[in-house]
């Protein structure tokens, strides 16, 4: 299938390594992390997802559709920056959720946690503005991090160590578009 002329059009002729979880496992795992969340909020009590953009765009779409609460969406980038290619440095909002966090029932939607890095800088910032409730959902979790600011309350699967592309992940801004989730 990695080398399949439907996967090969959309890689640009690039080979994959193998697919670790494939769409319908996906679907699958989003559908009862919808219900798990679903399950833990006051049945008429509004969510505000709010996703970690780029890599969780898609992760979002399936995600809040699997959601059978009152939910509205907003996003945010954080860009770390002062190191390269690490992402040891600053984190800074690039973007900001439009809405107002004060006394929402905040969902963080991340792709991938990895180092925790990103994610440490930017859960203070979060609880600053004083949401009633904060809470995080990663589809993956490498199970690397040393310590970790806010751990997923829900995740899809703790992932393999390995650099992972599709689904909404990337390298260098590709393979966004592939249904499934491959390594490199
Ligand atoms: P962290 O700060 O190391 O936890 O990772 C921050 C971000 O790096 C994640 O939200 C992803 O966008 C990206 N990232 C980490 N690991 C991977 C991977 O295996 N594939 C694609 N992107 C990754
Ligand atoms: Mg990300």
């Amino acid at each position: 299938m990695i080398d399949s002329p439907q996967v090969l059009a959309r890689t640009g002729g690039r080979e994959l390594r193998r697919i670790v979880y494939d769409a319908d496992v996906i679907q699958r795992r989003v559908a009862e992390v919808g219900e798990a969340i679903t399950a833990s909020y006051p049945a008429d009590e509004e969510l505000l997802v709010v996703g970690l953009l780029k890599g969780s765009f898609i992760f979002v779409g399936d995600l809040v559709r699997a959601i059978a609460r009152p939910v509205q969406v907003d996003f945010l980038v954080a860009s770390s920056y002062g190191s390269g290619t690490t992402s040891s440095g600053e984190v800074r909002l690039i973007y900001d959720p439009e809405a107002d966090l004060q006394d929402r029932h905040v969902l963080l939607v991340e792709d991938i946690v990895d180092s925790g890095n990103t994610l440490n800088r930017l859960i203070p910032l979060l609880r600053d503005r004083g949401p009633r409730t904060l809470e995080m959902v990663a589809l993956l979790h490498k199970r690397v991090a040393p310590h970790l600011e806010l751990e997923p309350r829900w995740v899809g699967f703790d992932a393999p160590n390995e650099f992972l592309i599709g689904y909404g992940l990337d390298h260098s801004e590709d393979f966004r578009n592939l249904p499934f989730i491959a390594s490199l």
